[in-house]
């Protein structure tokens, strides 16, 4: 993906890491800019660390961008949201398909204007077959909308009862074909959800930097995969178990 050799020093590597990019507004409120402008910001720090998780052998990486309560923002802030993925996704996605990136949204396209859902669906249907690392963009996203949407599911395939498990319930997620995340970090220092990855981070290592999302370089991402290296995850086990 670049020339940088592979990160082969850090062992225990997280197979998912999943982030929430918070702390734009306050980045940009700090500079005396519009909040927009954060993230805008903000997405210039999306091809560093996608290249930067690449090099350090991580195979998923989840950008949690829009939640669906994000969209009681202010209108002028969420249109800004909207114009800012879709410029993303024109600079980027030649780049990233290029360097061997492929794509996947989890959330709810309906609700986006029929151009920006055209251009995701394009972009995901361009590196389909990219193996390099694996992208998932949740927009449009929320933790307890997925699981309201896969029981409707289940019910609408008339799902026996007696099979509903672990494993059945997953396969209705939007992340079905995604392993659960090791590692969740969320910038800003704010410690919460806010809907993201309910079902599928009950055993997640979470981890929350101070610095805000657009300040959120190679260090970082590198401080937070070390963090995780050395956490002892025992699934409601023990060590020895
Ligand atoms: C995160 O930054 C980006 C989105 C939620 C879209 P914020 O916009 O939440 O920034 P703060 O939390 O107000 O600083
Ligand atoms: C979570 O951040 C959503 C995203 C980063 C996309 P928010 O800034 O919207 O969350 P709250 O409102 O502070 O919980
Ligand atoms: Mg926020």
């Amino acid at each position: 993906m670049s020339d940088e050799p592979a990160e082969d020093t850090i062992e225990n590597i997280p197979r998912h890491v999943a982030i929430i990019m918070d702390g734009n507004g306050r980045w940009a409120k700090e500079r005396g800019m519009p909040r927009v402008a954060g993230h805008r910001v903000g997405t210039e720090n999306l091809r560093r660390i996608i290249r930067a998780s690449a090099n350090l052998g991580i195979q998923y990486l989840t950008f949690y961008a829009f939640s669906t309560e994000n969209w009681n923002r202010p209108k002028a802030e969420v249109t800004g949201l909207m114009r800012i993925l879709s410029e993303v996704i024109d600079r980027e996605m030649a780049e990233l398909n290029k360097e061997g990136a492929r794509l996947l949204h989890i959330g709810h396209l309906d609700g986006l204007s029929k151009q920006l859902q055209e251009k995701v669906r394009n972009a995901i249907e361009l590196t389909k077959d990219n193996q390099r690392i694996t992208i998932v963009l949740a927009f449009n996203y929320g933790g307890r909308d997925e699981i309201i949407y896969a029981i409707k599911n289940m019910l609408a395939d008339g799902v026996d009862p007696e099979d509903v498990d672990e494993e059945l319930v997953s396969s209705y997620m939007f992340t079905r074909e995604i392993p659960d995340p090791d590692l969740v970090i969320r910038t800003s220092g704010e410690q919460r959800t806010s809907n993201f990855l309910t079902w599928q981070s009950v055993y997640s290592e979470w981890y929350f930097p101070q610095v805000y999302w657009p300040d959120f370089d190679e260090e970082e991402l590198k401080k937070a995969v070390e963090i995780y290296s050395r956490r002892e995850r025992r699934f409601g086990g023990l060590k020895d178990s």
